[in-house]
């Protein structure tokens, strides 16, 4: 007899198999009794008749939530089931038993959200939780393939490093070995441009951390961040790296996780329109949607949260803002040529209010420039000596991004908040479980 996971369930269709897994719920109704099962891949509803199955019926009868089960029953097309098949129980052998004493703390009900946040480690087993791990999974699976297949090499950057790369106001300090301080990496891009001097075409994909005190639907203190950065390239190959990156993982979720977007009742024809070429507009143009929207911003003002929805309500894709003034940006970035008070950067919005999910564009490659910018932002030389010998020994214009992985994540999900999409959040005042 096959064992099988529900997800493959239709190509079994009229056999006898066997599932692993978890009761999900239960309902019982006389001398039938309708269980459903889960096992991290779906759900799947069954049914057992007292009269036909006795010894089944006898061991699913009042079984508790989230017992682990072994079933062996008949796959038969069911319209109405969800995902369109039911199973006939025929056989059932129980793992563990939760014990009615101390039950299951998640029931089908709905929970409070702080509740939930507590037994992280156990909301993750709910279906709605399980298919945003697998949308996230199938972007990562994507956005590598992608990069890959563009000729980039995986360099993965250190997580303990000497100094800040976004500021110093979010930074992480940690007592490394004696009396020596580090930092937890804001970002890998310092790292890559040393590796893109190395091999040509570099990303690295890793965890990334910020001692943010913003208690916002779109931060979390660590989350993941992927990096290409790339020798002799410049502002525009990067826009267009961005929008060809996130299109081709968009597309892969909407190919290849139909079930799980179902699961969340996702808008998919929102996700449809969302292909390369995205829309560009300079800092200049988009002051300038916002003032005729009645926002009050002003040349030279950052962006939050409701500018980047403003912005990004006026296209069906992600708008790419490029060329911000040079004061609102971090050090490294390259002034452009034509208005030195512009940097060639760029930041890449999702559609439908969830904000920058990329942030990028030109390093600085002079290095008297360079020096100049870290004084400017009252960063210190020694930590960054190594990076100043980029500039020192066959120094090139080069240019990368970071694209944000739960940002992305949640805007294709269409989640509320964005520590629904990562396994474990890590927010301002939480680090349990
Ligand atoms: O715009 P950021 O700060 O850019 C950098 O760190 C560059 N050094 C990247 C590079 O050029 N290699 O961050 C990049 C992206 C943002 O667009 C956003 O998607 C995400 O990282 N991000 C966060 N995501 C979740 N929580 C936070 N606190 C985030 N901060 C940034
Ligand atoms: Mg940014």
């Amino acid at each position: 007899m096959s064992v099988i996971t529900i997800e493959q369930a239709g190509s079994y269709d009229g056999q006898e198999v066997t599932l692993q897994g978890w009761l999900y719920n239960l309902r019982e109704s006389g001398k039938l009794l309708f269980p459903i099962f889960r096992d991290g891949t779906g759900i799947m509803q069954g049914v057992c008749a007292q009269k036909e199955q006795p010894e089944a019926f006898a061991a699913l009868r009042g079984l508790t939530q989230e017992s682990s089960v072994i079933v062996t029953g008949k796959i038969r097309a069911e319209k109405r089931a969800p995902g369109g098949y039911e199973i006939g129980v025929t056989k059932l052998e129980v793992v563990q038993r939760v014990s009615e004493s101390d039950p299951y703390p998640i029931q089908l009900k709905e929970h409070g959200v702080d509740f939930l946040l507590d037994r992280r480690h156990l909301w993750i087993r709910t279906p709605r939780q399980a298919a945003i791990l697998r949308i996230r999974a199938e972007a990562v699976r994507a956005a590598r393939q992608f990069m890959d297949g563009q000729g980039y090499t995986l360099t993965d950057a250190p997580i303990f490093t000497p100094a800040a790369c976004e500021g110093t106001t979010s930074l992480f300090e940690v007592q490394y070995i004696d009396e020596e301080k580090a930092y937890l990496t804001q970002s890998g891009q310092l790292y890559v441009e040393a590796t893109a001097m190395a091999l040509g075409k570099v990303y690295t994909f890793g965890p990334t951390f910020r001692a943010e005190k913003s208690k916002t639907r779109r931060h979390l203190t660590e989350f993941w961040m992927l990096e290409p950065e790339a020798a002799f390239a410049d502002l525009g190959d990067m826009m267009e790296l961005g929008e060809g990156l996130v299109s081709h993982v968009v597309q892969s979720v909407l190919k290849n996780r139909v079930r799980e977007l179902e699961t969340l009742k996702r808008d998919t024809a929102k996700l449809a329109s969302v292909q390369a070429p995205f829309p560009r507009i300079s800092y200049d143009e988009a002051i300038e949607i916002l003032q005729k929207s009645g926002n009050p911003a002003k040349y030279g003002d950052d962006f939050g949260g409701d500018e980047e929805t403003i912005l990004s309500s006026q296209y069906d894709r992600p708008v790419i803002v490029h060329r911000y003034p040079a004061a609102i940006k971090a050090f490294y970035m390259q002034p452009d040529p034509l208005r030195p008070d512009l940097a060639l950067g760029f930041d890449m919005l999702a559609p439908e209010g969830y904000g920058e999910i990329i942030g990028g564009g030109q390093r600085i490659h002079d290095y008297d420039l360079l020096v100049r910018r870290l004084k400017e932002h009252n960063l210190p030389e020694e930590p960054f000596q190594w990076y100043l010998d980029l500039r020192r020994y066959g120094s090139v214009p080069h240019a990368g991004f970071g694209l944000g992985l739960e940002r992305t994540v949640a805007w294709i999900c269409g989640t509320e908040h964005i520590r629904e999409v990562i396994p474990f959040p890590r927010m301002i005042y939480r680090v349990y479980p």
